[in-house]
């Protein structure tokens, strides 16, 4: 835990594009020292982190030595690999270091079996873990939990999200979404990102007092009618291009809580599954009608506004994580945040 004003020593774990934004930020923001990096490539092995991210060098070479790392001075890491690794969690958070992630922990069933490791970790180390990003981790949690408190009364709480991927390039995660696939195919996996998404969901449910009974899961995927060319390549007609994934908490026989994802390679679909730009929408149906949206403003001058949004909500809370006590911190245990060194 630390309570100076001196800047917080973080490491960037992995490299990828939301390392990359935060490596960024990290040299810009005056209350960060950019300690260190990791990387898996062995061609990022001593490549200057700024380069990795598009910058002058900094100073500081990324390494594959995860060793090196755990035995640094740092006050905290932020965690972006692909895929979480709970061993290399456990040594992060046991080795005294904080850590943060977007990476869907967003609230741990405590009897889960990873949630008792890292709790036992943050415990030996001395260390707190917090998970955000935009969603899960910010729009449909802590967005949706604070807005509530405007309202006099809910009936149902619905958090939209609107990602169009017409410009995205070609990724594993496109073609593990289901884009490309047979429709049969993407209804055949499409509960496999209930988890991350439930969590969030029991995450506003907990701050409403509800107790959810059970979920349900819905798909509805659309189709072009002819060949779609979109940045990540060809989708032929008839192919998945776009999708609505729908999960309903259930309270009392009646869905309190709805999130709906509305994936999308083109407006013009069949079925049509929502107009406009990526966005997300949180609507509160009770006293009054209230709705709450989060979008890029169209001259803004960021080219990747969700990738921001997903590494900064995780960023701007390392100095709320640090002041924590140990153990997992979620939105409901930290405050709402105090970011630092913004107007940079
Ligand atoms: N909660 C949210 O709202 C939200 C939103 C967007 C993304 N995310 C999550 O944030 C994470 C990072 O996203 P991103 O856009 O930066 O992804 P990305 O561009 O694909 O980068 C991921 C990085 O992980 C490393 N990596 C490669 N193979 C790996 C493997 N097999 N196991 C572990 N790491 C591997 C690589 O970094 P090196 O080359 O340095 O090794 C890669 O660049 C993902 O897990 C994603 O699901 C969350």
């Amino acid at each position: 835990m630390i309570t100076s004003s001196r800047p917080v020593r973080v490491v960037q774990w992995c490299t990828g594009h939301i390392g990359q934004i935060s490596i960024r930020h990290f040299a810009a923001n005056p209350t960060f020292d950019l300690a260190g990096v990791y990387t898996t490539s062995a061609a990022k092995d001593g490549v200057d982190a700024g380069l990795l991210a598009g910058i002058d060098p900094l100073g500081v070479t990324a390494t594959t030595d995860k060793d090196k790392l755990l035995a640094l001075d740092a006050d905290c890491v932020h965690y972006a690999p692909l895929q979480p690794d709970i061993d290399d969690l456990e040594a992060l958070l046991r080795s005294g270091k904080n850590v943060v992630t977007p990476l869907g922990f967003t609230f741990p069933r405590p009897d889960d079996e990873q949630t008792v490791r890292l709790q036992a970790a943050c415990q030996a180390g001395g260390t707190s873990f917090h998970s955000g990003g935009i969603h899960p981790g910010f729009a449909g949690d802590i967005l949706a939990l604070v807005g509530s408190r405007l309202q006099s009364r809910l009936d149902q709480v619905v958090v939209t999200e609107v990602v169009d991927f017409s410009d995205a390039p070609s990724s594993d995660m496109l073609t593990a979404f289901g884009f490309g696939r047979d429709p049969e195919e993407a209804h055949r996996t499409h509960r496999l990102a209930l988890d991350v998404y439930s969590q969030s969901i029991g995450l506003l449910a907990t701050g409403l007092g509800l107790t959810v009974d059970r979920y349900e899961c819905g798909l509805t995927v659309a189709v072009s009618d002819s060949d779609l060319t979109v940045a990540s390549g060809v989708i032929p007609a008839g192919k998945v291009a776009g999708m609505c994934r729908r999960w309903e908490a259930i309270v009392d026989g009646r869905p309190a809580i709805v999130f709906q994802s509305k994936w999308k390679m083109a407006d013009d679909l069949t079925p049509e599954i929502i107009g406009g730009a990526s966005r997300y929408i949180v609507e509160f149906l009770g006293e009054p009608a209230t709705t709450l949206t989060v979008e890029a403003k169209p001259s803004g001058g960021s080219v990747d506004a969700g990738r921001t949004w997903t590494a900064m909500s995780v960023v701007n809370m390392i100095h709320d994580v640090v002041a924590a006590p140990p153990g997992i911190q979620t939105h409901l245990d930290l405050p709402p945040g105090k970011p630092r060194g913004l107007f940079h």
